[in-house]
C-alpha cells in the first residue's frame, strides 16, 4: 500500500498489555494510533491534537475510538494520589476527573478504580468531541463518530460504554446518559 487510509483512530493507554491492533484484530494500515498514559485527551496536548487533526482532516477516519482499560496503573496512581515523579503532573488530569465524580466513585466502593477507568474514558471521549477539530468536521458535515470503549485484561474483551457521538448536539447528552448507566450498573 503506497499510502495509508485507515478508517479508525485509536486513542489508548501506553500500557504494554493493551496493544491497539491486536485487541481489535486489525492489520497494519487499518488503524491510526495515539497512545499515552491513561489515554488522556488534553486540550493543550499538541501531540494528541496533531494526531487527531491529521486523522480527521487528512486521513478522514470515520471512527475515533477512545479505549481505556481496567487495571490501569495511571488511573490507580491518580486515585490513590501515589507519587512517581514527573508523571504525577500528567496524572493531575485524571485527578481532576476523580474530583468531578465523587458520588459515582463512592457508590462503586471497592471497585472505585475500575469505575474511574470507565468514567475517565467517557470524559476523554467527550474531550475529543469538544476539540475544534471534531467540531469543525461535524460543522462541515463530515461523517465522524466518537466512541468510548474499555478493555479488560482479565477476559480480553472490549466493552462499549454506550457513548457513540456523531454530532456536537448529542455528545453532552450521551455523556450524561452513559455516566448514569455506570452508576446504576
Ligand atoms: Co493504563
Amino acid at each position: 500500500m503506497a499510502q495509508q487510509s485507515p478508517r479508525y483512530l485509536w486513542i489508548g493507554c501506553a500500557d504494554s498489555r493493551v496493544p491497539a491492533n491486536e485487541i481489535v484484530d486489525l492489520a497494519p494500515g487499518e488503524l491510526f494510533v495515539h497512545r499515552n498514559v491513561a489515554n488522556l485527551v488534553v486540550h493543550t496536548d499538541l501531540n494528541c491534537l496533531s494526531v487527531l487533526q491529521y486523522a480527521v482532516d487528512v486521513l478522514k477516519v470515520q471512527d475515533i475510538i477512545v479505549t481505556g482499560h481496567y487495571g490501569c496503573g495511571g488511573i490507580a496512581a491518580a486515585l490513590a494520589g501515589s507519587s512517581f515523579g514527573l508523571i504525577d503532573n500528567w496524572l493531575r488530569h485524571v485527578q481532576d476527573v476523580r474530583d468531578h465524580h465523587p458520588e459515582e466513585l463512592a457508590a462503586a466502593g471497592p471497585n472505585a478504580a475500575d469505575r474511574l477507568c470507565e468514567i475517565n474514558v467517557l470524559e476523554q471521549a467527550f474531550n475529543v468531541c469538544r476539540t475544534t477539530i471534531v467540531k469543525d468536521a461535524w460543522d462541515r458535515g463530515q461523517k465522524l463518530a466518537v466512541n468510548a470503549w474499555i478493555y479488560s485484561l482479565a477476559d480480553g474483551l472490549v466493552r462499549d460504554l454506550s457513548f457513540c457521538a456523531t454530532g456536537e448536539v448529542d455528545s453532552g447528552k450521551l455523556r450524561q446518559e452513559a455516566l448514569r448507566k455506570l452508576t446504576v450498573g
